[in-house]
């Protein structure tokens, strides 16, 4: 079969916001880019950002209460150089989005509203309704159209080409038709979001399947601190659907079956305004100790009736209907039920703030970069803030871009061969041809189910020696798998079996990152270990895969800089 090979100065594989800023950047400095992804862009996961995006410009806030705020959310893990740049770069962000058009929600005097969330200081998220993330994705989508970027939906990346400590390219085929085809580049960016999927509840897109992350530790390439997984306190009950931290923000209330406001206990200071890390855990405690509601018990009410309807509606129009559509609950008229969900990856690709991808703590790959949610450059370390993401996507995508623009004048492009697609090849016919009598669904329910279970909100030694016993399991039933679709147009069996593949190589990376990390800190938190150890753990995990998929980590040292780890209370 003769493979197409195209070649470009960049590749981009996902159409969020971090891929189409760093598209709009090659475009404008005359780079040819292409942006390849698995959906359309305007499904991909930032649009379902609902909150807002963080910067500061009110009086009475600063770029270095911003700092502060996103360092001490990270439980002291974030790199702060990292912070500092994303802090500072934040107000004229916000501005350039608005300049190409992104029309924010407005105070009365015509500057950008501004709402509160979780563990900031001051109001500091800027939003669009309850539809920030489309609306910021629609805005970089009909800029790149406008420059001529050029795209590939649906199509299917499987690999990247990586020779001789240099990646030169990728292989995909086309979801459409399964034909495959080479895109040879001087630059390949990985933007392809978060990881959330291996949780049975979450807030995910369903395309949201980690890809990226294994097929770069499939390279023996490290991944880093894949064990901080963000729980979101408010999921729909059920389901997992984000219902925005903007509800807390505008004044929403958590309340138990016993009528309870029982954030008191747990952040009297913040209340529901705690940071996510926090309050997922005092949620998912009160379930725990018997004061959960609903049919199952395992939800709290989320109350927002004092806000009346007209502010909910001007505010929040698209969790009432999202309530409405899955729950059947008006919250204009009566609380909603909801439990934290898994929401967000602050793990992924090791990358410096330029989005080089590391080989190891200190060296990097050639023309390879990453940014977004699957890229780690650690502005989150062990817990994220709300609408830090929104703004570290198009933030990083951009400066990633201009890097990779820059690159690209001194980076040769590498020849490569037809055979570089014999892998991809290999792996679609024997998935194809399978006949064993394991069922993808089934088993990917299991292994989500379990990560729940073992390697959640809550874990121990216990739960994560039996979760990675599981994994190793669930390893060897994946060789035993079966599909029936043998056709080549849309093939979403086929998919669905390479996506599961993935989820099981990196689900083993987050259980054994937390089995080793013996202290609890933000999302990553062990009943068995219930505090956190600056002495052994102010370290990154970088881990790394064998082709046996067993996992070996080292630790490297976080950028400190003007904010001194300390308690932190809220
Ligand atoms: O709660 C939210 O609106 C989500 C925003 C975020 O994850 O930053």
């Amino acid at each position: 079969m003769s493979i197409p090979i195209h070649q470009y100065d960049a590749v981009i594989v996902g159409a969020g916001l971090a891929g189409l800023a760093a598209a709009r950047e090659l475009k404008s400095a005359g780079k040819s880019v292409i942006v390849l992804t698995k959906l359309h862009p305007l499904r991909s996961h930032s649009g379902a950002a609902q909150g807002g995006i963080n910067a500061a410009f009110a009086k009475e806030d600063s770029i270095e209460l911003h700092e502060f705020d996103t360092v001490k959310g990270s439980d002291y893990l974030a790199d702060q150089d990292a912070v500092e740049f994303m802090c500072q770069t934040a107000p004229e962000l916000v501005r350039w989005m608005e300049k190409m058009g992104a029309v924010f929600s407005r105070n009365e005097d015509g500057t950008i509203a501004q709402r509160p969330f979780g563990g900031q200081s001051h109001p500091r998220a800027c939003y669009a309704k309850d539809r920030t993330g489309l609306t910021l994705l629609q805005t970089m989508f009909e800029q790149t159209n406008r420059l001529g970027v050029d795209f590939l939906d649906e199509w299917y990346v499987s690999d990247i080409i990586y020779e001789d400590g240099v990646v030169k390219g990728v292989t995909a085929y086309d979801i459409k038709t399964s034909e495959p085809a080479i895109f040879n580049a001087k630059a390949v960016m990985f933007a392809t979001g978060g990881y959330g999927r291996a949780f049975k509840i979450n807030s995910n897109a369903h395309a949201n399947t980690g890809d990226a992350l294994s097929i770069v530790a499939r390279h023996g390439l490290p991944l880093e601190d894949m064990e901080f997984v963000q729980f979101h306190p408010t999921g729909l009950a059920g389901t997992g659907i984000l219902m925005s931290e903007a509800a807390r923000g505008e004044g929403g209330k958590l309340i138990n079956s016993e009528g309870e406001r029982f954030m008191e206990r747990y952040a009297p200071s913040k209340m529901e305004l705690g940071p996510r890390d926090l309050v997922s855990r005092s949620i998912t405690q009160e379930v725990l100790e018997g004061r959960g509601v609903g049919p199952d018990k395992d939800a709290v009410f989320l109350d927002l009736t004092h806000l009346g309807e007209e502010k909910i509606n001007e505010r929040l129009p698209e969790l009432r209907d999202l309530a409405i559509t899955f729950l059947g609950l008006d919250m204009v008229k009566e609380p909603i039920m909801i439990a934290a969900t898994a929401h967000y990856s602050m793990g992924g690709i090791p990358v410096n703030i330029e989005g080089h991808v590391r080989k190891s703590p200190t060296e990097f790959v050639t023309g390879f970069y990453a940014a977004g949610e699957c890229a780690c450059v650690s502005v989150h370390g062990a817990n994220r803030l709300g609408a830090n993401s929104v703004l570290e996507a198009p933030l990083f995508g951009r400066h990633v871009g201009k890097t990779m623009a820059e690159d690209i004048d001194k980076l040769t492009l590498m020849d490569v061969s037809a055979t570089a697609a014999d892998n991809m090849l290999a792996e679609m016919k024997k998935i194809t041809e399978s006949n064993g009598n394991e069922r993808v669904p089934a088993l990917r329910t299991e292994l989500q189910a379990s990560m729940t279970e073992n390697a959640g909100v809550f874990r121990t030694e216990d739960s994560l020696r039996k979760q990675k016993d599981l994994i190793k399991i669930y390893r060897d039933r994946f060789e035993n798998i079966r599909i029936d679709d043998k056709s080549k147009i849309y093939n979403t069996d086929l998919q669905e079996a390479i996506e599961l593949g993935h989820m099981i190589d990196f689900s083993a990376f987050i259980v054994e990152g937390a089995l080793l990390r013996k202290e609890s800190r933000g999302a990553h938190f062990r009943k068995d270990f219930d505090t956190r150890d600056d002495e052994k753990f102010l370290k990154h995990t970088y881990a790394t895969m064998d082709e046996n998929g067993d996992i070996e980590t080292e630790y490297g040292d976080v950028v400190l800089g003007k904010f001194k780890p300390e308690a932190r209370v809220y």
